[in-house]
């Protein structure tokens, strides 16, 4: 693939990763780009790398626009391997001694990551380089999503280089929002849900600080997947809205079993929730990843939790999850807790209090049937799920 001319001597100039699969634990079953642009003026800039692998290809497209020694500056967005990954090549091929551009914190971070070799130029939040006849201005984005992250926006042109904000690990043969239109919606959720729920409360502000500012987007160039060149706008709304956690009339059932006991008490609270007139979709774990499920809780009011009770604790995967959705730090849920058992049933217990430490309210005390559920059983999951449904309907209205 050759480079793409995004704005007269702007250049998308990053790799697709056609077949990743796992992302450090999040599953990209649709792959991932990691995307790095090229600003050809006075001074030649490149705003960020690509994951190492990629560099040659990297360093291959740029050469289609211009003798990558030329480039004068890098600048890194962000420290993270998928975008840094690439610097010691990058620089290593145009001059050690090329100034690298970074937030403080990724001098910092950068250093320990590559060593300090490099000629470090560490801005201020606000702060302005001139191209020549463009410039970009750095925003630091501290924890969005890690400390050294931050924006580069060009004013002149209205773009914003925001960095890992407003990704999705999607690799297509599309590259802009134009060409893909709503197909890219639910990837930038699965992304937002699992790369930036827990800094919910920092987006909301930052949104304020770009509103305060009144800058402008005419394109949003994220560090992943599609480029939001026909409504930008879009993707932000779309923050805003995430953002708030919003509750909807939505159940997670999210559970393992181990000889289907767990499964039957499951789809029975399923079915009683729909009775309630929720929507419910009750998620095995092992049928399930972690990523796509937490995807679905984070608009859901309620999330639903059950395990088999396996040498006196939680079955393997139901723990990884609430591991998982802990560090997300999900908002306004309600909670439960359900499991089957054979003899000494602690699981309903553990998992209660659990989703009690990640500040889940819990209308209800856990559900543990022993055994395999037989009529009476199915009965008391349908009613106990449709008593949570009402409790949800009602908290809704
Ligand atoms: Fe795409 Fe935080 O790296």
């Amino acid at each position: 693939m050759k480079p793409i001319e995004i704005a007269p001597k702007i250049y998308w100039v990053g790799a697709v990763d056609w077949n990743i699969r796992d992302f450090h634990g999040y599953s990209t079953k649709a792959g991932t780009t990691y995307n790095a642009y090229l600003i050809v003026d006075k001074t030649v800039a490149l705003i960020d790398t690509v994951k190492a692998p990629f560099a040659d290809e990297m360093l291959e497209r740029i050469s289609h626009v211009i003798d990558p020694k030329k480039i004068d500056i890098l600048i890194s967005n962000h420290t993270e391997m998928d975008h840094s990954g690439g610097i010691p090549k990058i620089m290593h091929f145009i001059g050690q001694d090329k100034p690298l551009y970074c937030s403080k914190m990724g001098k910092k971070n950068l250093s320990m990551h590559f060593g300090d070799k490099y000629n470090f130029h560490a801005v201020e939040d606000g702060e302005t380089l001139s191209l020549g006849s463009r410039s970009l201005t750095f925003l630091e984005t501290k924890m969005l999503h890690w400390p050294d992250s931050m924006f580069s926006y060009c004013p002149e042109d209205k773009i914003l280089f925001s960095s890992d904000a407003f990704g999705q690990h999607y690799a297509g043969p599309q590259r802009f929002d134009d060409e893909i239109g709503e197909a890219i919606m639910p990837h930038a959720k699965t992304y937002f849900a699992n790369i930036l729920l827990l800094y919910t409360p920092l987006i909301e502000k930052l949104l304020a600080r770009v509103t305060q500012m009144g800058l402008e987007f005419s394109m949003i160039l994220p560090d992943h997947g599609i480029m939001w060149r026909q409504d930008p706008g879009k993707i932000v709304a779309a923050y805003a809205r995430w953002s708030r956690q919003e509750p909807k009339n939505k159940a997670v059932v999210a559970y393992d079993t181990m000889w289907n006991s767990t499964r039957i008490m499951a789809e029975s609270i399923a079915e009683g929730l729909g009775q309630a007139g929720v929507h419910a979709l009750p998620m095995h774990l092992r049928a399930n990843d972690r990523s796509e499920v937490i995807t679905q809780v984070m608009d859901a009011g309620l999330v639903v939790v059950g395990s088999p009770t396996l040498n006196n604790g939680l079955f393997p995967t139901v723990s990884d999850f609430l591991t998982y959705m802990k560090g997300l730090k999900p908002k306004n849920k309600i909670g439960a807790a359900f499991g089957s058992y054979g003899w000494s049933g602690e699981a309903p217990k553990i998992l209660s209090s659990q989703l009690d430490e990640m500040g889940f309210d819990q209308p209800e005390a856990p559900l543990k049937v022993l055994y395999v559920p037989g009529p009476e059983a199915k009965k008391q999951c349908f009613e106990w799920g449709e008593k949570l449904g009402k409790i949800l309907v009602d908290r809704l209205k």
